[in-house]
């Protein structure tokens, strides 16, 4: 059995991150459970409710929870990682200092993105190396800390040997979504995508080995990636915002005639359009603060007072990738997963060394990216800018460089000028005083 650590314990996602171990503990067992976070308050207010949820599941896994990096990583086996640099307080500046100034304000699309970036590149490097000194050396990371791009090539750039397999939940969510609209299961599935994180095209979708994704397209075009019931099944889904996110894959979708976008390249592709939608008053980062975290907080409330831990938090596909994603690792199962990899010719006409979004075998060594080809034209410039928006911000970081971070917003799709730009690089880095490297 596992000793697995999660660090950023605290989060609002660990409890049902914790459950989808729980109900898959005959394919990976556990002997201990830890959680690491470096805020004391936010992790032992969730800790109560993750040990309930592991108690109706078992008496013997152990639970620490822990702010020091030696208990939580000493002999570990995996580590989930899903810090929050700067948490909710911060991601909300991400959301609003672009909007201010009529730009898309999301996590990790556009300067939210790239502020987000630039706080969490080296503290993830930080992370892998006490891992690395206290760890089990066959340890495995699992990432999907955002923005999962930049890290992924800050810790490719940083760390070139570190056991990490950066992951994303998007396209498994769209793939849920997908299997829901079909009548199937999501791992009856079988995709081809390329591209970068939150920023890709599906290009089939197999069922039985019959490409479906002319039939998802017609659904798409009528209602986008949503169906009636997964937006009830899916309670995080089902957020004003995130119905928003899976209907206005449509208007995108119908410009590209074979392929599907993810939902993430609306920001993108049609920011204005996004702009206009958003409340600057009032983002994402508000909707999340409200809601799954004052809920959150309050059922760990009433379970210290009552012992009745009152539903709360969401079981969903999320933490069944994780859970799926680690089999393999642990297992050499060979699974074929969308993951975060080494691009090693997947994408032909991509550098051989890009952080790539693409299907890939995981077999105990890591990612083997399964090969999609050469890309067309148009997507190749379209990945190439944000390539080498994502890029310049790693250099920005590494080196303290202000002209490479300017470079980097200026060269992302969302910022239409370069005045813009500047404007929104000088105002975050007064934002993010406490926690960028200085520039
Ligand atoms: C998806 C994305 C993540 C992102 C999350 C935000 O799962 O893949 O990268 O962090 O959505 O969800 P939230 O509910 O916090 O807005
Ligand atoms: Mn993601």
């Amino acid at each position: 059995p596992f000793i697995l650590s999660i660090a950023g314990g605290g989060s609002t996602y660990t409890p049902g991150i914790v459950k989808s171990l729980m109900v898959r503990l005959a394919d990976f067992p556990l002997a201990e459970i830890r959680l690491y976070d470096i805020d004391e308050a936010r992790q032992s207010t969730i800790a109560p409710v993750v040990e309930k949820v592991i108690r109706d599941h078992s008496q013997s896994i152990k639970f620490t929870v822990t702010r020091d990096a030696q208990t939580a990583f000493r002999g570990a086996h995996f580590i989930f990682s899903q810090m929050r640099v700067g948490q909710y307080k911060m991601r909300e500046l991400d959301e609003k200092i672009p909007l201010k100034h009529g730009v898309v304000g999301q996590e990790t699309c556009g300067p939210g993105g790239l502020a987000y970036g630039l706080r969490t590149i080296l503290p993830m490097v930080e992370l892998i190396d006490l891992v690395e000194r206290f760890a089990d050396k066959a340890a495995w990371i699992v990432n999907y800390a955002n923005p999962a791009a930049i890290v992924a090539e800050g810790v490719r750039r940083l760390r070139p040997n570190a056991r990490v397999l950066n992951i994303c939940d998007m396209p498994v969510a769209a793939m849920r979504n997908m299997g829901a609209i079909l009548g199937v299961d999501r791992h009856k599935l079988e995709v081809d995508y390329f591209g970068l994180n939150h920023f890709g095209w599906f290009t089939r979708v197999r069922v039985d080995g019959e490409d479906q994704l002319p039939a998802l397209r017609r659904h798409i075009a009528k209602f986008g990636l949503l169906t009636e019931d997964a937006a009830q099944t899916d309670p995080q889904h089902a957020d004003p915002s995130w119905v928003k996110t899976w209907r206005n894959i449509k208007p995108i979708m119908d410009n590209f005639p074979e392929y599907l976008p993810n939902p993430y390249l609306q920001y993108y592709l049609m920011s204005e359009q996004i702009v206009a939608h958003q409340d600057p008053d009032h983002t994402r980062a508000n909707e999340v603060m409200e809601g799954r975290e004052k809920k959150l907080f309050a059922a760990a409330q009433e379970y210290q007072s009552t012992g009745i831990l009152p539903d709360a938090f969401h079981v969903g596909v999320h933490g069944a990738f994780i859970v799926d994603v680690a089999c393999s690792l642990a297992f050499d199962l060979r699974q074929r997963h969308l993951v975060i990899v080494e691009n090693r010719g997947a994408i032909a006409n991509l550098p051989y060394d890009a952080m790539v979004e693409v299907p890939a075998y995981i077999t105990s060594q890591g990612a083997e990216p399964v090969r999609m080809g050469a890309v067309p034209l148009f997507h190749q410039t379209l990945l190439m800018q944000q390539l080498a928006s994502e890029q310049l911000l790693v250099e920005a970081a590494i080196e303290g460089s202000y002209e490479k971070a300017l470079q980097a917003f200026t060269l992302n799709r969302t910022v239409p000028t370069m005045v813009h730009a500047k404007t929104l690089l000088d105002e975050m880095i007064e934002a993010n005083r406490d926690y960028w490297p200085a520039l």
